[in-house]
Protein backbone atom coordinates (compact mmCIF):
# COMPACT_ATOMS: atom_id res chain seq x y z
CA UNK A 1 0.00 0.00 0.00
CA UNK A 2 1.35 3.57 -0.71
CA UNK A 3 2.28 5.89 2.71
CA UNK A 4 0.42 8.39 0.50
CA UNK A 5 -2.06 8.11 -2.16
CA UNK A 6 -3.67 11.80 -3.36
CA UNK A 7 -7.11 11.72 -5.25
CA UNK A 8 -8.28 13.85 -7.57
CA UNK A 9 -7.47 16.95 -5.36
CA UNK A 10 -9.51 20.27 -6.55
CA UNK A 11 -8.29 23.78 -4.72
CA UNK A 12 -9.88 27.14 -6.03
CA UNK A 13 -8.91 30.72 -4.91
CA UNK A 14 -10.62 33.97 -5.41
CA UNK A 15 -8.31 37.13 -4.60
CA UNK A 16 -11.13 40.02 -3.51
CA UNK A 17 -13.88 39.86 -5.71
CA UNK A 18 -11.80 38.47 -8.53
CA UNK A 19 -11.92 35.82 -10.95
CA UNK A 20 -11.70 32.35 -9.81
CA UNK A 21 -8.07 30.55 -9.72
CA UNK A 22 -8.23 26.57 -10.24
CA UNK A 23 -4.88 26.62 -8.72
CA UNK A 24 -5.20 22.18 -8.27
CA UNK A 25 -7.62 20.96 -10.77
CA UNK A 26 -8.09 17.09 -10.50
CA UNK A 27 -4.85 15.70 -9.44
CA UNK A 28 -4.47 11.96 -8.71
CA UNK A 29 -1.08 10.57 -7.53
CA UNK A 30 0.79 8.13 -5.12
CA UNK A 31 4.30 7.70 -3.38
CA UNK A 32 5.47 4.45 -2.10
CA UNK A 33 6.63 4.37 1.07
CA UNK A 34 10.44 5.41 1.23
CA UNK A 35 10.30 6.91 -2.29
CA UNK A 36 10.73 10.27 -3.25
CA UNK A 37 8.24 11.34 -6.22
CA UNK A 38 8.89 14.71 -8.14
CA UNK A 39 6.27 17.55 -9.13
CA UNK A 40 7.44 19.45 -12.20
CA UNK A 41 6.28 22.44 -13.62
CA UNK A 42 6.56 26.41 -14.60
CA UNK A 43 6.07 28.81 -11.94
CA UNK A 44 2.14 28.74 -11.03
CA UNK A 45 1.58 25.34 -12.04
CA UNK A 46 0.04 24.13 -8.86
CA UNK A 47 3.48 22.64 -7.26
CA UNK A 48 3.17 24.51 -3.97
CA UNK A 49 -0.49 24.38 -3.80
CA UNK A 50 -0.55 20.45 -3.70
CA UNK A 51 2.12 20.59 -1.18
CA UNK A 52 0.30 22.57 1.41
CA UNK A 53 -2.51 20.31 0.78
CA UNK A 54 -0.74 17.44 1.46
CA UNK A 55 0.81 19.12 5.04
CA UNK A 56 -2.49 19.67 6.37
CA UNK A 57 -1.77 23.45 5.85
CA UNK A 58 -4.89 23.98 3.12
CA UNK A 59 -7.92 22.07 3.10
CA UNK A 60 -8.77 20.52 -0.81
CA UNK A 61 -12.44 21.90 -2.13
CA UNK A 62 -12.67 18.55 -3.39
CA UNK A 63 -10.72 15.34 -3.12
CA UNK A 64 -8.89 12.90 -0.75
CA UNK A 65 -5.48 12.71 0.68
CA UNK A 66 -5.02 9.00 2.27
CA UNK A 67 -1.99 8.94 4.53
CA UNK A 68 -1.22 5.22 5.12
CA UNK A 69 -4.79 4.28 4.75
CA UNK A 70 -5.93 6.87 6.90
CA UNK A 71 -8.30 9.74 4.83
CA UNK A 72 -6.79 13.09 6.02
CA UNK A 73 -9.34 14.70 4.69
CA UNK A 74 -11.80 13.52 6.57
CA UNK A 75 -10.52 13.59 10.02
CA UNK A 76 -11.34 16.39 13.00
CA UNK A 77 -8.66 19.29 13.68
CA UNK A 78 -7.60 17.01 16.56
CA UNK A 79 -7.01 13.81 15.04
CA UNK A 80 -4.85 15.92 12.37
CA UNK A 81 -2.63 17.79 14.59
CA UNK A 82 -1.94 14.30 16.52
CA UNK A 83 -0.39 13.75 12.15
CA UNK A 84 1.08 16.51 11.60
CA UNK A 85 4.45 15.45 13.07
CA UNK A 86 4.68 12.36 10.38
CA UNK A 87 4.41 15.13 7.63
CA UNK A 88 6.80 17.65 7.85
CA UNK A 89 8.26 20.19 5.02
CA UNK A 90 11.42 22.01 4.39
CA UNK A 91 10.64 25.41 2.03
CA UNK A 92 12.74 27.10 -0.17
CA UNK A 93 14.17 30.08 1.06
CA UNK A 94 15.58 29.05 3.89
CA UNK A 95 15.79 32.23 5.57
CA UNK A 96 12.35 33.44 4.81
CA UNK A 97 11.30 30.44 6.46
CA UNK A 98 13.48 30.80 9.71
CA UNK A 99 12.26 33.26 12.68
CA UNK A 100 15.65 35.75 12.68
CA UNK A 101 14.82 36.56 16.26
CA UNK A 102 15.45 32.55 17.57
CA UNK A 103 18.40 30.66 18.53
CA UNK A 104 18.82 27.65 16.39
CA UNK A 105 18.27 25.92 19.07
CA UNK A 106 14.88 27.31 19.38
CA UNK A 107 13.91 26.75 15.84
CA UNK A 108 15.19 23.01 15.77
CA UNK A 109 13.15 22.49 19.41
CA UNK A 110 9.83 24.46 18.87
CA UNK A 111 8.21 20.78 16.93
CA UNK A 112 9.16 19.15 19.91
CA UNK A 113 7.73 21.15 22.26
CA UNK A 114 4.79 21.16 20.14
CA UNK A 115 4.42 17.62 19.49
CA UNK A 116 6.85 15.84 21.70
CA UNK A 117 5.17 17.67 24.84
CA UNK A 118 6.67 14.58 27.28
CA UNK A 119 10.53 15.25 26.78
CA UNK A 120 11.73 16.88 29.38
CA UNK A 121 13.96 20.29 28.03
CA UNK A 122 17.35 17.92 28.86
CA UNK A 123 15.50 15.35 26.19
CA UNK A 124 14.78 17.64 24.00
CA UNK A 125 18.08 20.00 24.22
CA UNK A 126 19.78 16.46 23.65
CA UNK A 127 17.36 15.59 20.79
CA UNK A 128 17.93 19.00 18.89
CA UNK A 129 21.95 18.45 19.44
CA UNK A 130 21.40 14.61 18.12
CA UNK A 131 19.64 16.02 15.02
CA UNK A 132 21.82 18.94 14.12
CA UNK A 133 24.86 16.51 14.27
CA UNK A 134 22.86 14.37 11.77
CA UNK A 135 22.52 17.20 9.38
CA UNK A 136 26.08 18.31 9.40
CA UNK A 137 26.03 21.09 12.02
CA UNK A 138 27.13 19.84 15.65
CA UNK A 139 26.34 22.03 18.80
CA UNK A 140 28.46 24.54 17.82
CA UNK A 141 25.43 26.42 16.19
CA UNK A 142 22.64 25.83 19.12
CA UNK A 143 23.42 29.81 19.83
CA UNK A 144 23.43 31.17 16.83
CA UNK A 145 20.50 33.18 14.69
CA UNK A 146 19.55 32.20 11.53
CA UNK A 147 21.44 35.63 10.29
CA UNK A 148 25.19 34.55 11.65
CA UNK A 149 24.30 31.42 9.05
CA UNK A 150 25.12 30.73 5.81
CA UNK A 151 22.49 29.58 2.90
CA UNK A 152 23.73 26.63 2.88
CA UNK A 153 23.65 26.25 6.45
CA UNK A 154 20.28 27.89 7.15
CA UNK A 155 18.69 25.28 5.17
CA UNK A 156 20.48 22.33 7.12
CA UNK A 157 18.65 24.30 9.99
CA UNK A 158 15.51 23.70 8.05
CA UNK A 159 16.07 20.18 7.75
CA UNK A 160 16.90 19.73 11.10
CA UNK A 161 13.48 21.02 12.34
CA UNK A 162 11.70 19.11 9.92
CA UNK A 163 13.45 15.91 10.99
CA UNK A 164 13.78 16.21 14.60
CA UNK A 165 9.65 14.84 15.32
CA UNK A 166 11.07 11.89 13.24
CA UNK A 167 8.36 12.24 10.38
CA UNK A 168 7.39 9.66 7.95
CA UNK A 169 7.36 11.63 5.22
CA UNK A 170 8.51 15.30 3.64
CA UNK A 171 7.57 18.02 1.49
CA UNK A 172 10.59 19.27 -0.12
CA UNK A 173 9.66 22.62 -1.80
CA UNK A 174 12.31 23.59 -3.72
CA UNK A 175 14.91 23.05 -0.46
CA UNK A 176 17.75 23.78 -3.14
CA UNK A 177 17.02 25.98 -5.25
CA UNK A 178 17.92 29.39 -3.75
CA UNK A 179 21.42 27.59 -2.89
CA UNK A 180 24.24 27.97 -5.40
CA UNK A 181 25.46 25.24 -7.08
CA UNK A 182 28.40 23.61 -5.10
CA UNK A 183 25.86 24.07 -2.04
CA UNK A 184 23.33 22.66 -3.93
CA UNK A 185 24.65 19.53 -4.77
CA UNK A 186 25.85 18.53 -0.45
CA UNK A 187 22.26 19.49 0.66
CA UNK A 188 20.92 16.95 -1.78
CA UNK A 189 23.38 14.72 -1.04
CA UNK A 190 22.28 15.30 2.87
CA UNK A 191 18.71 14.81 1.83
CA UNK A 192 19.00 11.17 0.43
CA UNK A 193 21.57 10.17 3.27
CA UNK A 194 18.71 10.83 5.56
CA UNK A 195 16.43 9.24 3.71
CA UNK A 196 18.08 5.65 3.02
CA UNK A 197 18.76 6.19 7.09
CA UNK A 198 15.46 6.89 8.27
CA UNK A 199 13.18 5.32 5.07
CA UNK A 200 11.92 8.95 4.39
CA UNK A 201 9.28 9.31 1.66
CA UNK A 202 9.57 12.48 0.03
CA UNK A 203 7.30 14.87 -1.84
CA UNK A 204 9.94 16.74 -4.21
CA UNK A 205 9.09 20.11 -5.99
CA UNK A 206 11.40 21.48 -8.03
CA UNK A 207 11.67 23.24 -11.20
CA UNK A 208 14.92 22.09 -11.57
CA UNK A 209 15.24 18.90 -14.14
CA UNK A 210 18.66 17.77 -13.34
CA UNK A 211 17.94 17.45 -10.00
CA UNK A 212 15.32 15.66 -10.23
CA UNK A 213 16.54 13.02 -12.15
CA UNK A 214 19.27 12.70 -9.68
CA UNK A 215 16.65 12.97 -6.70
CA UNK A 216 13.03 10.85 -8.04
CA UNK A 217 12.19 7.92 -8.83
CA UNK A 218 8.79 9.15 -10.82
CA UNK A 219 7.75 12.24 -11.84
CA UNK A 220 4.39 13.83 -12.65
CA UNK A 221 4.34 17.09 -15.21
CA UNK A 222 2.11 19.98 -13.92
CA UNK A 223 0.75 22.62 -16.20
CA UNK A 224 -2.47 24.73 -14.98
CA UNK A 225 -2.80 22.89 -12.18
CA UNK A 226 -2.99 19.61 -14.16
CA UNK A 227 -0.89 16.61 -14.06
CA UNK A 228 0.26 16.47 -18.07
CA UNK A 229 2.23 13.43 -17.78
CA UNK A 230 3.61 10.83 -14.88
CA UNK A 231 5.98 7.83 -14.96
CA UNK A 232 9.54 6.81 -13.85
CA UNK A 233 11.49 10.12 -13.63
CA UNK A 234 14.33 8.35 -16.23
CA UNK A 235 12.16 7.38 -18.72
CA UNK A 236 9.87 10.62 -18.76
CA UNK A 237 13.14 13.08 -18.84
CA UNK A 238 14.84 11.29 -21.48
CA UNK A 239 11.57 10.66 -23.79
CA UNK A 240 9.05 12.99 -22.65
CA UNK A 241 5.66 11.66 -24.41
CA UNK A 242 3.42 14.74 -24.09
CA UNK A 243 3.37 17.68 -25.51
CA UNK A 244 3.37 20.08 -22.54
CA UNK A 245 6.39 17.78 -21.42
CA UNK A 246 8.22 17.82 -24.90
CA UNK A 247 8.22 21.62 -24.96
CA UNK A 248 9.37 22.10 -21.11
CA UNK A 249 11.80 19.89 -21.15
CA UNK A 250 12.80 20.99 -24.97
CA UNK A 251 13.91 24.19 -23.69
CA UNK A 252 15.33 23.00 -20.22
CA UNK A 253 17.61 20.53 -21.49
CA UNK A 254 18.27 21.80 -25.13
CA UNK A 255 21.71 23.03 -23.34
CA UNK A 256 23.02 19.50 -22.27
CA UNK A 257 24.41 17.60 -24.58
CA UNK A 258 23.59 13.82 -22.58
CA UNK A 259 20.20 14.22 -23.25
CA UNK A 260 18.50 14.10 -27.11
CA UNK A 261 14.77 15.60 -26.56
CA UNK A 262 12.99 16.29 -29.43
CA UNK A 263 13.02 20.14 -30.30
CA UNK A 264 9.15 21.57 -29.71
CA UNK A 265 8.27 24.45 -29.16
CA UNK A 266 4.98 25.42 -27.69
CA UNK A 267 3.44 28.03 -28.79
CA UNK A 268 2.68 32.19 -26.98
CA UNK A 269 2.89 32.22 -23.16
CA UNK A 270 1.17 30.43 -20.51
CA UNK A 271 -2.48 31.87 -20.59
CA UNK A 272 -4.14 33.44 -17.37
CA UNK A 273 -4.81 30.57 -14.76
CA UNK A 274 -8.42 32.03 -14.45
CA UNK A 275 -9.27 31.08 -17.88
CA UNK A 276 -11.79 28.57 -17.92
CA UNK A 277 -11.19 25.75 -20.51
CA UNK A 278 -13.74 22.68 -21.50
CA UNK A 279 -10.84 20.60 -23.00
CA UNK A 280 -7.26 20.49 -23.03
CA UNK A 281 -5.47 23.17 -21.21
CA UNK A 282 -2.75 23.06 -23.70
CA UNK A 283 -5.26 24.48 -26.80
CA UNK A 284 -4.43 27.06 -28.20
CA UNK A 285 -0.56 26.56 -27.63
CA UNK A 286 -0.31 22.70 -28.88
CA UNK A 287 1.93 22.18 -31.77
CA UNK A 288 -0.11 19.06 -32.60
CA UNK A 289 -3.42 19.82 -31.60
CA UNK A 290 -6.96 18.05 -33.11
CA UNK A 291 -10.48 19.91 -33.22
CA UNK A 292 -11.42 16.95 -30.64
CA UNK A 293 -9.09 18.64 -28.06
CA UNK A 294 -11.29 21.61 -27.23
CA UNK A 295 -14.09 19.73 -26.70
CA UNK A 296 -14.26 17.83 -23.59
CA UNK A 297 -11.86 17.28 -20.86
CA UNK A 298 -8.80 14.73 -21.41
CA UNK A 299 -8.44 12.60 -18.26
CA UNK A 300 -4.95 11.14 -17.24
CA UNK A 301 -4.58 7.64 -19.62
CA UNK A 302 -2.16 5.29 -19.86
CA UNK A 303 -0.11 5.43 -22.56
CA UNK A 304 2.75 2.26 -21.81
CA UNK A 305 3.06 -0.14 -18.99
CA UNK A 306 4.80 2.22 -16.74
CA UNK A 307 3.37 6.24 -18.26
CA UNK A 308 0.50 7.86 -18.05
CA UNK A 309 -0.46 11.22 -20.25
CA UNK A 310 -3.59 13.45 -20.78
CA UNK A 311 -3.46 14.04 -24.38
CA UNK A 312 -5.93 12.41 -27.18
CA UNK A 313 -3.04 11.91 -29.61
CA UNK A 314 -1.21 9.67 -27.05
CA UNK A 315 -4.69 7.84 -26.56
CA UNK A 316 -4.31 3.91 -26.10
CA UNK A 317 -5.94 3.55 -29.78
CA UNK A 318 -2.99 5.90 -30.96
CA UNK A 319 -0.18 4.51 -29.10
CA UNK A 320 -1.46 0.59 -30.57
CA UNK A 321 -1.43 2.10 -33.73
N1 LIG B 1 -3.44 31.89 -1.24
C1 LIG B 1 -3.68 32.12 -2.53
N2 LIG B 1 -4.59 33.04 -2.94
C2 LIG B 1 -4.85 33.25 -4.25
N3 LIG B 1 -4.23 32.60 -5.26
C3 LIG B 1 -3.29 31.68 -4.92
C4 LIG B 1 -2.97 31.39 -3.55
N4 LIG B 1 -1.99 30.42 -3.53
C5 LIG B 1 -1.74 30.12 -4.84
N5 LIG B 1 -2.52 30.87 -5.66
C6 LIG B 1 -2.53 30.81 -7.14
O1 LIG B 1 -2.62 29.43 -7.48
C7 LIG B 1 -1.79 29.14 -8.61
C8 LIG B 1 -0.80 28.05 -8.23
O2 LIG B 1 0.14 28.60 -7.30
P1 LIG B 1 1.33 27.75 -6.67
O3 LIG B 1 2.02 28.62 -5.69
O4 LIG B 1 0.80 26.44 -6.18
O5 LIG B 1 2.26 27.47 -7.95
P2 LIG B 1 3.75 26.87 -8.03
O6 LIG B 1 3.70 25.83 -9.11
O7 LIG B 1 4.21 26.45 -6.69
O8 LIG B 1 4.58 28.13 -8.55
P3 LIG B 1 6.13 28.52 -8.25
O9 LIG B 1 6.94 27.60 -9.13
O10 LIG B 1 6.20 29.94 -8.67
O11 LIG B 1 6.38 28.32 -6.79
C9 LIG B 1 -1.16 30.46 -9.04
O12 LIG B 1 -1.98 31.02 -10.06
C10 LIG B 1 -1.23 31.29 -7.77
O13 LIG B 1 -1.28 32.66 -8.07
S1 LIG C 1 -4.92 16.77 -26.02
FE1 LIG C 1 -4.65 17.90 -27.92
S2 LIG C 1 -4.10 20.01 -27.34
FE2 LIG C 1 -3.81 18.66 -25.56
S3 LIG C 1 -1.67 18.09 -25.64
FE3 LIG C 1 -2.80 16.47 -26.69
S4 LIG C 1 -2.82 17.05 -28.86
FE4 LIG C 1 -2.19 18.88 -27.69
MG1 LIG D 1 5.80 27.07 -5.46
Amino acid sequence: MPLLEVENIVKTFRRGGGPEVRAVDGVSFSIESGETLSLIGESGSGKSTIGRIVLGLEPPDEGRILFDGQDLTAMSPRELRALRSSITAVFQEPYESLNPRMTVEAIVGEPLRLFRRELSAAQRRDRVIATLEEVGLGERVLRRHPGDLSGGQQQRVGIARALVVDPRMIVLDEPTSSLDLTVRATVLNLLRELQERHALTYLFISHDIATVRYFSRSTGVLYLGKVMEYGPTHELIDEPRHPYSVGLLSCTLSADPDVSVPAQRLEGDTPSPTTRRAGCPLVGRCPVELASCSAAPVPLMPISPTRSAACLRLAPTEVVA
